[in-house]
C-alpha cells in the first residue's frame, strides 16, 4: 500500500519548507510566497535507514592519472570563450537573464551550428509553439538546419523522447520552469517542479553522455527563479545579461566546473539574430565627444581579456536637501566612497550637487580598478574641464586616497596603445612592461595629484 503523502509548504522565493502556512516566509521574509506541494515522502534511495548495510568504497589518492574533459566546439566563439573552451558532453548548463535578452535566439544559433556541424542537437520549446521557433530560425537564416525541435512541457514526453535513438549530443530545454512531471501533485513552475525536473534531466546527461543545457528565468532581483538548488545541482551557471536600450549583450560565467568563471563573451543583437564582436572596446568606446567635460576612459579588464570604457559623470547643483546620486552600471556604495575620498583627502566637496555616475554601453563594471576613471570624470565634470581624448585611466583609490594598483597593467596598457591611446594615467607602484608601448605614462601615488591637477586648470 503506498505511504500516505504528507503536505508540506515550500516557499516559492527561497525554497524552505514549512509544516503549516503562513503569510510570510520564516526564512527569507517574503511575503505570500508559501505554495502547499504534496511530498511523496523520501525519494528511492534517500532514505538513510538504520542497519541498512553499506558498501565499502575504495579510497584513492588525489595524484593519479585524469583525463582532460572532452569538449566539443560550439561555433560560437565568444560562447566558448565563456565555457572555458567548449562544452563538456555529460554536463549541465543553466543560463540565466531576464526576458527578451536572447535566451532563445542564443540557443537556437547554438543548436542550428551544432546540427549543421553534424552533431544530434534538440531543442525543446515550453514557451514557444513551433511556428514561432520555425518564424525565428527563419529570421536567422536558420531554418535549413537538422535540429530536432519539439513544443512540449511534460517531462515524461521529453525523457521517452531522449531514450528513443541515438543520445543526442545537446539538448536544449527553454525554460526549466515551464517543464512538470504527472509524478508530482504541485503546478508547473514550483519550486519542487522544476527541482525534479532538473534532477531528471541532470541525471540523464551524466549517463546519456548528452550535454543539457537549461534556460532558467529571472525574478526581479536578478536570481535566476526557483531555488537556488538548481545552481548547485548544474555544473555550469551563465548569465545573460545587458540593457534593453542597448543592442550590447554580455555573457558571463558565474559558476564553472570545467573552467574559469571571470571570463566575458559580449554580443550585439541585430536583426540577424546575436553577433559576436571580437574586439569589444570598440564597441564600449562608442562615438565620443571630445569636447564635453567629464568622460574619462577606464582601461579595464573582464577575466582576461582587456576592455576599454567610457565613464560618465555629471555633477550639477542641486535644488535638493538632500543632494542626489544617481548610478549606472557601478557600483553605487563605490561613488559615495569616492566623493567621500575626495572631500576628506583632496578638499573638493560634492555637498551642494547632484552626481550622476554612467558606464557607456550598458556594460556593468566590477572591478574595483575603475576608482581612479570614475575620480577623474566626476573632476573633470566639477571643474568643466574636458580630458583629452586620448588618454586611458586605471588604479584602485583606497580610502586614505591612495591609488593602489591593478591586475594586468600591462595588458590594460597594451589594448589602449593598440586603440591609439597615447597616454595612461595610474597607480605609483606595480610593474609594468613598457617595451613596444607608445603610451606616455603619468604615475599617481594619491587622488590628491590627480585632483589638484585637473582644478588647477580652472
Ligand atoms: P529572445 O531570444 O526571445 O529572448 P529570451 O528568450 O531571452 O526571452 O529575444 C527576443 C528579443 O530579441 C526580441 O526583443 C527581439 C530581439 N531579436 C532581434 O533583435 N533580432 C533577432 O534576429 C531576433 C531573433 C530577436
Ligand atoms: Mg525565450
Amino acid at each position: 500500500m503506498a505511504k500516505p503523502s504528507r503536505n508540506t509548504y515550500v516557499c516559492q522565493a527561497c525554497g524552505a519548507t514549512s509544516t503549516k502556512w503562513q503569510g510570510k516566509c520564516a526564512a527569507c521574509g517574503e511575503w505570500n510566497s508559501l505554495v502547499e506541494e504534496t511530498d511523496a515522502g523520501p525519494a528511492p534511495g534517500s532514505g538513510i535507514a538504520r542497519g541498512s548495510k553499506g558498501r565499502v568504497i575504495k579510497l584513492e589518492a588525489l595524484k593519479g592519472s585524469t583525463d582532460e574533459a572532452p569538449r566539443f566546439l560550439t561555433g560560437i566563439s565568444e560562447l566558448d570563450r565563456v565555457t572555458g573552451g567548449g562544452v563538456v558532453p555529460g554536463s549541465a548548463l543553466l543560463i540565466g537573464g531576464e526576458p527578451g535578452i536572447g535566451k532563445s535566439t542564443l540557443l537556437l544559433q547554438l543548436t542550428a551550428n551544432l546540427a549543421n556541424a553534424g552533431r544530434r542537437a534538440l531543442y525543446f520549446s515550453g514557451e514557444e509553439a513551433i511556428a514561432q521557433v520555425r518564424l525565428r530560425a527563419e529570421r536567422l537564416g536558420l531554418a535549413n538546419a537538422p535540429v530536432g525541435l519539439a513544443s512540449e512541457t511534460n517531462l515524461g514526453n521529453i525523457l521517452a523522447t531522449l531514450d528513443d535513438g541515438k543520445a543526442p549530443d545537446l539538448v536544449v530545454i527553454d525554460s526549466i520552469q515551464t517543464l512538470w512531471s504527472d509524478m508530482l501533485d504541485a503546478a508547473p513552475g514550483t519550486v519542487s517542479q522544476v527541482r525534479a525536473a532538473a534532477q531528471t534531466l541532470i541525471r540523464y546527461a551524466k549517463t546519456a553522455g548528452s550535454a543539457i543545457l537549461l534556460v532558467g528565468h529571472v525574478t526581479k532581483d536578478g536570481q535566476i527563479a526557483g531555488p537556488k538548488v538548481i545552481e548547485h545541482m548544474v555544473d555550469t551557471v551563465l548569465y545573460f545579461e545587458g540593457d534593453r536600450g542597448h543592442p550590447y549583450r554580455i555573457l558571463r560565467a558565474v559558476k564553472n566546473r570545467f573552467g574559469p568563471t571571470d571570463e566575458i563573451g559580449v554580443f550585439e543583437m541585430v536583426t540577424g539574430g546575436l553577433r559576436e564582436v571580437a574586439n569589444p572596446s570598440e564597441l564600449f568606446l562608442g562615438d565620443r565627444d571630445a569636447a564635453s567635460p567629464g568622460a574619462a576612459v577606464f582601461a579595464g579588464v573582464e577575466g582576461t581579456r582587456p576592455l576599454l570604457v567610457e565613464i560618465q559623470a555629471l555633477v550639477a547643483p542641486s535644488g535638493l536637501g538632500t543632494p542626489r546620486r544617481a548610478v549606472v552600471g557601478w557600483d553605487s556604495n563605490r561613488l559615495s566612497m569616492l566623493l567621500a575620498v575626495l572631500e576628506a583627502r583632496c578638499g573638493v566637496s560634492f555637498s551642494n550637487q547632484d552626481v550622476y555616475l554612467n558606464v557607456a554601453g550598458g556594460l556593468k563594471i566590477n572591478e574595483p580598478a575603475a576608482d581612479l576613471a570614475a575620480a577623474a570624470a566626476l573632476l573633470s565634470s566639477i571643474s568643466g574641464v574636458a580630458i583629452p581624448r586620448d588618454t586611458v585611466f586605471f588604479g584602485e583609490v583606497s580610502l586614505s586616497g591612495a591609488v593602489r594598483a591593478a591586475s594586468l597593467m600591462t595588458a590594460r596598457l597594451k589594448e589602449a596603445s593598440k586603440l591609439g591611446f597615447a597616454n595612461a594615467v595610474l597607480p605609483e607602484s606595480g610593474d609594468v612592461d613598457t617595451s613596444g608601448l607608445k603610451l606616455s605614462l603619468s604615475r599617481v601615488p594619491h587622488l590628491k595629484l590627480l585632483a589638484s591637477r585637473a582644478l588647477a586648470c580652472d
